[in-house]
C-alpha cells in the first residue's frame, strides 16, 4: 500500500505518527541544508521537509532531482508546527519515485500559466491536476448523488431506456442518424416517449439519468452534442404545477447538498453559492414578453424567447426579484412539442414550462396530453405522421393516467450553479462540432 492517508486526512491526532503519502510533485525547493517537497493528491497538498541532519542522505539527494508532476510515494512522520505553511509537515523516512514526468508539461497544472480551453481539453488528464478544475468534477459527482438521493426519497424508480431509436421527439433537425443493420436509426435525443410509455405501466414515478445526443451544429457556450439528461415522469397529476413543485424542490435540494458537502471545493473555486429560496417565481410567457418589451426587446407572440431575451430576463429577475432561479410557463402551444397538453379552455396556451437559472434554460417540462385522440390531432397539427408513433400511441389506448415530467440538463445545471463561462468546463471529454477525441 503506497498511501495510508490523503493530505486532508492528516489531522493533529496524527502528530508524531508514521503515514504514507502518494501523489504528484507540486513543487520542490532546495535551500541547501534543507530541502522541501510539496506533494499534491486528490484532496490537497502535503509538505515534506528534509533537513540534512534528520533524513537519510539518499532522500536528501533525490528531492532536488525530482521534476514537477513526477509520481512519488513518501513514508514519514507527521510533525505539526506553526513553521510549516500548512500547519504541518512530514519528515521523510522513505521516498520512492513511481513514475517520471517528461518536461516541458503540455500545460501548467498549477494554473499560474493560463492555457486556452482547447489546449486544456486536449490534455484533460493534466488539466484536472489543477485543483480548481478538479473541484468542478467533485461538485459534479455530488450533484448526481443529490439528484439520485432526492428521487429515491420521493418514491421514484430508476429506469433505463434505449439510446438507439427509430423516431424523433424534439423536432427532426437535431438527430444523429446511424445505420442499424438494414434500417435507419438515430441516437436518442431524449427518453421522452419511453418515460411516458412507463406511465401506462403502473411504475407511476420514474427517473432516468443518461446521455442524450443532439446534432446541434452551432458552437455555443451552452450546447453539447452529448449531454446528460435528468429525466423524470410522474403519473396521476392534476396539473403542471405539481411537476414544477417537484422540480424546484429537487433543484433546491441539489444546491443545498453542494453548499453543505462541497465547502472546500466552493472555496477552491472562490465561489459563493447562494441558498435557493422556495418557491421559485413563476413568470408567464405573456408577462415575460411584457418585461422584454419594456426593456426594448420585442418578441412576436407565439415565438420562442431567444438567447438574448433569456439573458435580459435573467438579469431582470436577479435585479428586481433577487431570483437567480425562476420558471417561465404558459408557453404558446405552437412553440412547444406535440406531447404537451394544452389548456382546454385556451388551446393556444400550453401546460409547458422552462426552468431558468441565471438567464439560461436548465430544464423543460410540462403536463402531457394523455387523451389518445387529442394526442393524435396534436401530432398531425405539428405536421408529423401518427403512424411513426404507433408504438407510443398504442399505450394511450389501454389506460393511461394523466401525467407530466421534465428533462433537466445536468451540465446546464452545474454550469449555471457555478456561474461558469462555458458548458465544456463541466464535462470531462466534451463532444462538440469539432471534438471527437480525446
Ligand atoms: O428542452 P429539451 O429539449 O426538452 C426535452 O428533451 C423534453 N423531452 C423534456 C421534457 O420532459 N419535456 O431538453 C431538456 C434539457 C434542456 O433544458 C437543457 O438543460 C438540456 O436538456 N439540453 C442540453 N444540454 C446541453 N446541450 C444540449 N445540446 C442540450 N439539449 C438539451
Ligand atoms: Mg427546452
Amino acid at each position: 500500500m503506497y498511501r495510508t492517508h490523503y493530505s486532508n486526512q492528516i489531522t493533529e491526532e496524527l502528530n508524531g505518527q508514521r503515514v504514507k503519502i502518494a501523489g504528484w510533485v507540486w513543487e520542490v525547493k532546495d535551500l541547501g541544508g534543507i530541502k522541501f517537497l510539496w506533494i499534491r493528491d486528490r484532496e490537497g497538498i502535503v509538505q515534506i521537509t528534509a533537513p540534512k541532519k534528520k533524513v537519510e542522505p539518499d532522500i536528501f539527494k533525490l528531492i532536488p532531482k525530482l521534476n514537477a508532476e513526477d509520481v512519488v510515494a513518501v513514508e514519514g512522520v507527521v510533525n505539526f508546527t506553526p513553521k510549516a505553511k500548512l500547519g504541518f509537515e512530514v519528515l521523510p523516512e522513505r521516498l520512492e519515485v513511481l513514475s517520471r514526468a517528461k518536461s516541458p508539461l503540455p500545460l501548467d497544472p498549477t494554473g499560474k500559466v493560463k492555457a486556452e480551453l482547447d489546449t486544456r481539453l486536449d490534455n484533460r488528464f493534466m488539466d484536472l491536476r489543477n485543483p480548481e478544475v478538479m473541484a468542478i468534477f467533485k461538485i459534479r459527482s455530488s450533484v448526481f448523488k443529490a439528484l439520485r438521493d432526492f428521487f429515491h426519497s420521493n418514491d421514484f424508480i430508476e429506469i433505463h431506456t434505449p439510446k438507439i431509436i427509430a423516431t424523433a421527439t424534439e423536432g427532426g433537425t437535431e438527430l444523429f442518424p446511424m445505420k442499424y443493420f438494414e434500417r435507419d436509426a438515430f441516437l436518442a435525443q431524449s427518453p421522452q416517449l419511453y418515460k411516458q410509455i412507463m406511465m401506462a405501466s403502473g411504475l407511476d414515478r420514474v427517473y432516468e439519468i443518461a446521455p442524450i445526443f443532439r446534432a446541434e451544429e452551432h458552437n455555443t457556450t451552452r450546447h453539447l452534442n452529448e449531454a446528460w439528461s435528468v429525466d423524470s415522469e410522474m403519473a396521476f397529476i392534476e396539473n403542471e404545477e405539481e411537476v414544477m413543485g417537484f422540480l424546484e424542490r429537487l433543484v433546491a435540494h441539489t444546491i443545498d447538498y453542494v453548499r453543505e458537502n462541497n465547502l472546500r471545493e466552493l472555496e477552491t473555486l472562490n465561489f459563493e453559492l447562494e441558498e435557493p429560496k422556495l418557491p421559485f417565481p413563476r413568470l408567464s410567457y405573456d408577462r415575460a414578453l411584457e418585461i422584454l418589451g419594456d426593456l426594448g426587446k420585442e418578441i412576436p407572440w407565439g415565438e420562442d424567447i431567444d438567447t438574448e431575451g433569456e439573458k435580459l430576463l435573467g438579469r431582470y429577475m436577479l435585479e428586481n426579484e433577487d431570483a437567480p432561479l425562476y420558471f417561465l410557463y404558459r408557453y404558446p402551444s405552437e412553440a412547444k412539442p406535440f406531447y404537451i397538453m394544452r389548456y382546454d379552455e385556451k388551446p393556444e396556451i400550453s401546460r409547458a414550462f422552462d426552468l431558468e437559472y441565471r438567464g439560461v434554460e436548465i430544464s423543460s417540462g410540462g403536463q402531457r396530453e394523455h387523451r389518445h385522440d387529442v394526442l393524435v390531432e396534436q401530432i398531425k397539427g405539428k405536421g408529423l405522421n401518427p403512424e411513426s408513433f404507433e408504438f407510443y400511441l398504442k399505450t394511450f389506448q389501454y389506460g393511461m393516467p394523466p401525467h407530466g415530467g421534465f428533462g433537466l440538463g445536468a451540465e446546464r445545471l452545474i454550469k449555471q450553479m457555478l456561474n461558469l463561462p462555458n458548458i465544456r468546463e463541466v464535462v470531462l471529454f466534451p463532444r462538440d462540432r469539432k471534438r471527437l477525441t480525446p
